[in-house]
């Protein structure tokens, strides 16, 4: 993978931390994208030999995502892979009670910001061919009650990445997603209760590091394209009711 290059967004921690580490792993040079310090992220990477390159960037805001994009792809001469991970999940309300300015703050940063990095991201690619994941979430396969702000995001993030894939397949471009159960980060802090943790058969949240590893598999894996690949310990595989 020398010579490789990913653009990472929302790794400061998290999944996104968990994705920048694996591919350096590999060694893939990464552009770590957060709105926060990813500098950390960044220091890990070069300790272990690796290349990364710190980008301070609110996703939100389309021109400041895409200007990210262009200077990772300047930095590394060329992208080859990326994951668009950066999202926040919204308050809880009832729609009926769901404020107008964090229902479309939620879509511009989570919406939003996937597509506007992916747009960038593809026009990179076009030259050589590239493969991005997007993290969905099981939330866009079914309805989470007093969540409809973060669970709208996500059902158009499965949508954006499988018409992504169906136009780019033939230009050497893979666009899929993962759509993670609860996984153990800041983000569903104080969300996870118990109910919702025994609701997965494999009995505990992931790790992000497992998260990563569905993510590495989908940038690697040739022909597969399209796809929105739960990565949730069988939460969406089991049947209603049954224990
Ligand atoms: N944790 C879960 O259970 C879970 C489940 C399914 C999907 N997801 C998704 O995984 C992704 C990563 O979440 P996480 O669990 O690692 O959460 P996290 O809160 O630990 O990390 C999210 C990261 O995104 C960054 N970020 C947020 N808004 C941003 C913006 N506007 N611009 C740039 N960076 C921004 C944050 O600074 C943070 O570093 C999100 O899209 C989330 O919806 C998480």
């Amino acid at each position: 993978m020398s010579g490789r290059v990913a653009f990472v967004t929302g790794a400061a921690r998290g999944i996104g931390a968990a994705v920048a580490l694996r591919l350096a792993r590999e060694g893939v040079a990464v552009a770590v994208a957060d709105r926060e310090d990813a500098s950390g992220i960044a220091e890990s990477i070069e300790e272990s030999g690796g290349r990364a390159l710190v980008l301070r960037v609110d996703v939100s805001d389309p021109d400041a995502a895409t200007c990210a994009v262009d200077r990772a792809a300047e930095w590394g001469g060329g992208l080859d892979f990326a994951c668009n991970n950066a999202g926040v999940p919204g308050i809880r309300a009832e729609v009926a009670d769901y404020p107008d300015d964090v229902f479309w703050r939620v879509q511009r940063v989570n919406l939003g910001g996937v597509f506007a990095c992916l747009r960038a991201e593809l026009r990179h690619m076009l030259a050589a061919g590239g493969a991005v994941v997007n993290t969905a979430s099981g939330a866009a396969f079914a309805g989470v009650p007093s969540s409809s702000a973060y669970v709208a995001s996500k059902h158009a993030i499965a949508g954006l990445t499988k018409t992504a894939a169906v136009e780019y397949a033939a230009r050497g471009i893979r666009v899929n997603a993962v759509a993670p159960g609860l996984v153990r980060t800041r983000l569903v802090e104080g969300l996870a209760d118990e109910s919702f943790v025994a609701a997965h058969p494999a009995g505990r949240p992931a790790e992000p590091e497992e998260v990563a590893e569905a993510v590495w598999w989908l940038l690697n894996a040739p022909f597969v394209t399209g796809v929105v690949l739960p990565v949730d310990g069988g939460l969406l595989a089991r049947v209603p009711g049954l224990s």
